[in-house]
């Protein structure tokens, strides 16, 4: 201890006077130092939190708006487009055939968007090409039947309230894996505020842990 301070003593006996100018530069370039890293720091921040999703993922439009308030009202439930099959499969986004119901070549309204599908689609007979918010990788085998017939669960759960929405958003494709942005969600860190946010791997599992008590075996998601 005391040795220490005569060290002290000493050290600072010999550098008296000429090193007062040395402490202070030193001092401002601790400060600057810290600065430079709140910069930085700041920067690599924005950079991945702005610019990465950006390059990451690139937008793709649907090709025109679906309204899926309107239809809902117009048609009273989600069953009516969105149906399991006899067989236990899901027909997923309805055909064509499904819209020709009440969709001609002469428009219902004077929208837009329903002049662009019944231009190009109804009056072509051709298949709207909708990009899959939900799409999983070809690997992943799911079953809607399992989770909203046998288990009674909400679409909100897993898909948020696109049933009640009125505008599209676009679609984003992951540059690298290809992959719908739904499934690594919209913050870039990961967080999930919303039980849709999501669907990864360990978001199925997490929720099959919880129901069932065991996150499964591969070949039950895995084809
Ligand atoms: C039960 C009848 C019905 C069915 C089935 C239906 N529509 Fe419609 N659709 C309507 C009505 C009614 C409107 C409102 C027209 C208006 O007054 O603007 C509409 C409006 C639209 C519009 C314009 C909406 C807007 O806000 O710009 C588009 C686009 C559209 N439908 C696409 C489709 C597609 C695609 C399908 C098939 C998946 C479909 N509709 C199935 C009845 C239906
Ligand atoms: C008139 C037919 C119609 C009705 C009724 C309807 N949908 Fe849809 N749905 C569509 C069409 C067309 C699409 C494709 C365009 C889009 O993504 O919105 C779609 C897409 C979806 C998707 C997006 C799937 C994905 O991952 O891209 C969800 C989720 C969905 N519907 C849920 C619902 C729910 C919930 C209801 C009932 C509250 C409902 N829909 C009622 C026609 C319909
Ligand atoms: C447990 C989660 C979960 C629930 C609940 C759920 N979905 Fe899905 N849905 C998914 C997943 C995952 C996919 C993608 C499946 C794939 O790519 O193989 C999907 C795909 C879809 C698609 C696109 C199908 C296609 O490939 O064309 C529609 C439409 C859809 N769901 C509507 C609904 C509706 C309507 C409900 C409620 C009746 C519902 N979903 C309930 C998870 C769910
Ligand atoms: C919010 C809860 C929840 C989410 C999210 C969820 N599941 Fe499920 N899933 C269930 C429940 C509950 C069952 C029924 C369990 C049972 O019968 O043992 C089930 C059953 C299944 C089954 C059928 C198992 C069988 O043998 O019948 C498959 C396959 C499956 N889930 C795949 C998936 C995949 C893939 C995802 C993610 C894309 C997913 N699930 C997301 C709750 C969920
Ligand atoms: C509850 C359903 C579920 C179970 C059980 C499951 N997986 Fe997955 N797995 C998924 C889903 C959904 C994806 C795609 C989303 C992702 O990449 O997280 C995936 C993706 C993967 C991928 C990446 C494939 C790619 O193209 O990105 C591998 C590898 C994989 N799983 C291996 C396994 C193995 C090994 C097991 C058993 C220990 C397993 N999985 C069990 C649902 C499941």
């Amino acid at each position: 201890m005391s040795k220490k301070e005569n060290k002290n003593e000493s050290g600072s006996a010999e550098s008296a006077g000429e090193c007062t100018a040395g402490d202070t530069k030193d001092d401002k370039g601790l400060g600057l130092g810290v600065i430079f890293f709140i910069l930085a720091f700041v920067i690599c921040f924005l950079s991945g939190t702005l610019l990465f999703p950006k390059l990451l993922y690139s937008k793709k439009e649907q090709p025109f708006n679906f309204n899926h308030e309107l239809h809902v009202g117009e048609t009273g439930d989600c069953e009516s487009c969105h149906a399991i099959r006899e067989d236990g499969s899901f027909n997923g986004i309805p055909k064509l055939a499904k819209c020709q119901e009440c969709h001609t070549e002469t428009p219902l309204g004077e929208t837009e968007d329903e002049a662009v599908f019944t231009e190009m689609y109804v009056a072509k007979e051709k298949e709207v090409p909708w990009y899959v918010y939900s799409r999983q990788p070809d690997c992943v085998f799911f079953s809607h039947a399992a989770h909203t017939k046998t288990e009674g669960m909400d679409c909100v759960t897993c898909h948020g309230p696109i049933g009640t929405s009125t505008n599209l958003k676009p679609y984003e494709e992951n540059r690298i894996t290809g992959y719908s942005r739904e499934i690594w969600g919209q913050n870039i860190w990961g967080i999930k505020k919303h039980s849709w946010d999501r669907m990864k791997m360990d978001d199925c599992a997490e929720c099959h842990k919880k129901e069932t008590g065991h996150q499964g075996y591969c070949f039950q998601c895995h084809k």
